[in-house]
């Protein structure tokens, strides 16, 4: 969401003053003033505080705070705060407290611990947000509507069960149906009543935990079902929102490649999307800029934003090492580059006790202005004023598109078989980082995304087809574009059902090929993969494939398939469809990739700079913005491929000329 009229990006991030005396505010607001804080998240675990019993609201302090707020010129991003329940409420109606994957009732304790289908939940989450939006539904300060926090988990109580059957019920309408798309006359199972549907958790189809399931169509189905729980109490929300506040955009944060949740199926109804990027440790940096354009995907590549990220160190880890000097500029930056019009911190400033009081902080427990942390945010504060609003609302010009599905990341990783090593998230972001490193501006979107605006689309494990998708891929082929996919594609329909036809299903006509078997082997057998000038390794599943058409591009090594086809590439129409057997390295994967992308024009002008990433977004007056993103310790020495002015530093840069980043440096080139 891009603020109407801003003068720069909302800046700043999830504020909880409740917790400490009020004194300290007039400090808190002193330095977000010198740090150029102008957007505080607010409320966001505040229920035991504005509602202190059933029939008892107290908004004192919630006023204090937002009416402080207005009166410094910030902004509020005001949440319902119904993530965490207060204890009474779990005292006075049991049934809210969740019951687990094993079947135990949970007793009062932690945060998202509600039960979606209780109707004591809804009706007083609910409650809540309407008073919310009554109260401060026309204040001043108010920017945004943040519902709830971070939605995940299940329950499996018999509420949630029923309804469960209900939302079975509304999608298959007979029994027949259901049966049909479970295949459950595999074990005996045909239902011949609703009632007999149990859950699937560990006392019924499940072992070894979540992703071990007797019949996947059923965990598929709980999956879904879990999504649409949830978002049924973020809808119910929200319309008690709109009932008072007809306007004011709503979201929810969500955490990017979040499994548990199918975010596809939620996006139509956010306002924006918001998300909270905490990548793993080690990730490398494409790693959150997969899951930054995921979530501008979601509202068909609106800028989203960035509702929390932590300007110094988590706290939930094991061990939570620092972001070292420069490193939260560098994230902040790229995720603008990636389409962010918020940039947002959890949190503004430190809480006192539990189990969050060492997380990072802008502002720490001794309320010093003098840290480097409180430096670093101030100093980006300074230049987002410089740049301004110069990137809001911008989009970015992607010809290049990666299909993201959860259905197939849950198909793929609860199936017994071909492999359990095989990861989904793994197995996508080795593509993805393939197109971004090369220079590349990616769209991440769904399956029922328009495929007409790209040249090339890749589709790797996508390992369920739904609706025309095959259809929609061979148009692009068809047109001149490029379709990559590549093993465990194409292999089950929307129930999980494998295709009663050659692998890979649907797609196999544009591949041009036959996969007649598939070997799944341990870790640490290697296949060397051979494709004429240029050779790789391979690992985990080799699907063995007969052309039909298609052309072999790189062999396997060794085996008794040594010297079948592991790449092969297929003419359709004007264009073609590459097919990867196996999983290549990474190496491996870059070379097919840069093919692809070469043969479309669309290698990056720095393709050729280790960790210099690009990414372009086009303001609406049709500006072009180019972000240069120095990810290494070492100065990153270029020679500048347009002429542009670097908005940060207001140089200007000429064509052809040497231009260099210092190490974690970002320039941001608005093309002439
Ligand atoms: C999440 C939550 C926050 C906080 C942070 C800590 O993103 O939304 O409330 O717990 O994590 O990293
Ligand atoms: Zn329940």
């Amino acid at each position: 969401m891009t603020v109407p009229g801003a003068s720069r990006i909302p800046y700043g991030g999830d504020y909880n003053p409740e917790q400490w005396p009020e004194e300290v505010w007039d400090e808190d607001h002193r330095l977000f003033t010198r740090a150029g804080i102008d957007t505080l998240t607010v409320g966001v675990f505040s229920w035991s505080l504005t509602q202190p019993a059933e029939g008892t609201y107290d908004f004192t302090v919630l006023d204090r705070v937002l009416d402080r707020a207005a009166a410094e010129g910030r902004r509020i991003c005001l949440a319902t705060g119904t993530a965490a329940l207060p204890p009474w409420l779990a005292k006075k109606y049991p049934e809210v407290n969740r019951t687990d994957f094993e079947g135990r009732r949970h007793r009062y304790g932690q945060r998202h611990n509600f039960c979606p289908g209780s109707p004591a939940y809804r009706r007083l989450s609910s409650a809540m947000a309407a008073r919310l939006a009554e109260r401060y539904g026309r204040h001043p300060a108010l920017l945004a509507w943040h519902i709830n926090n971070e939605y995940g988990g299940t329950c499996y109580c018999h509420r949630c069960a029923d309804a469960f059957r209900d939302w079975l019920r509304d999608k298959y309408a007979t029994l027949d149906a259901l049966n049909d798309a479970w295949c459950a006359t595999f074990w005996s199972h045909r239902y011949t009543d609703w009632a007999e549907i149990e859950p699937p958790n560990a006392l019924t189809e499940h072992w070894r935990g979540p992703d071990h399931t007797a019949f996947q169509g059923t965990t598929l189905d709980w999956f879904r079902f879990t999504t649409d729980a949830l978002l049924g109490c973020f809808l119910a929300e929200k319309e008690a929102i709109r009932a008072h506040d007809p306007d004011t955009p709503v979201t929810t944060n969500f955490m990017g490649m979040f499994r548990p949740l199918d975010y596809h199926r939620w996006a139509p109804h956010l306002d924006f999307a918001s998300w909270d990027s905490y990548p793993p440790l080690d990730a490398p940096p494409t790693w959150p800029a997969l899951a930054h354009d995921l979530m501008r995907g979601l509202k068909d590549g609106a800028p989203f934003w960035l509702m929390e990220q932590t300007p110094s160190t988590t706290a939930c880890r094991d061990v939570n090492p620092l972001r070292r000097p420069g490193e939260l500029r560098l994230a902040t930056f790229q995720a603008i580059a990636h389409g962010a019009d918020a940039a947002l911190y959890f949190q503004m400033r430190a809480s006192r006790g539990a189990c969050e009081k060492y997380h990072g902080a802008v502002i720490g427990h001794a309320g010093r202005d003098d840290t480097r942390v409180l430096r670093e945010v101030t100093e980006l504060g300074r230049e987002l004023d410089i740049l301004g609003n110069a990137a809001l609302g911008a989009r970015t010009p992607a010809r290049t598109a990666l299909l993201f599905d959860w259905d197939s990341w849950w198909a793929l990783e609860i199936s017994d078989g071909p492999s359990r090593l095989v990861r989904y998230q793994d197995t996508v972001h080795a593509y993805y980082r393939a197109a971004r490193e090369a220079g590349a501006d990616v769209d991440v979107i769904p399956q029922t995304a328009d495929l007409t605006p790209y040249d090339v689309v890749l589709a790797p494990a996508l390992h369920m087809i739904k609706g025309d998708l095959a259809t929609r891929l061979e148009a692009v082929a068809a047109r001149g574009g490029t379709v990559l996919t590549t093993f465990l594609s194409g292999r089950v329909d929307e129930h999980d059902r494998a295709f009663l036809t050659d692998v890979p299903g649907p797609l196999a006509p544009l591949m041009g090929i036959r996969v007649d078997e598939w070997d799944s082997r341990p870790e640490d057998v290697v296949q060397p993969i051979d494709m004429g000038e240029f050779s790789c390794e391979a690992r985990l599943v080799f699907e063995i494939v007969l052309p039909r058409g298609a052309q072999s591009v790189g062999t396997y090594g060794t085996d008794f398939y040594a010297g079948t086809p592991a790449v092969t590439r297929n003419s359709h129409g004007k264009g073609e469809a590459w097919y990867v057997a196996t999983a290549l390295d990474q190496p491996g994967i870059d070379h097919v990739v840069r093919r692809v992308l070469a043969h479309h024009d669309l290698l990056g002008p720095y393709a050729g700079q280790p960790g210099l990433e690009t990414a372009t977004r086009v303001a609406p007056d049709g500006t072009r913005l180019v972000f240069l993103l120095n990810h290494t310790p070492e100065a990153a020495h270029l020679t500048a491929h347009t002429t542009a002015t670097d908005l940060l530093t207001g140089k200007r840069v000429e064509r052809g000329e040497p231009l260099t980043l210092d190490p974690l440096d970002t320039a941001i080139l608005r093309v002439q």
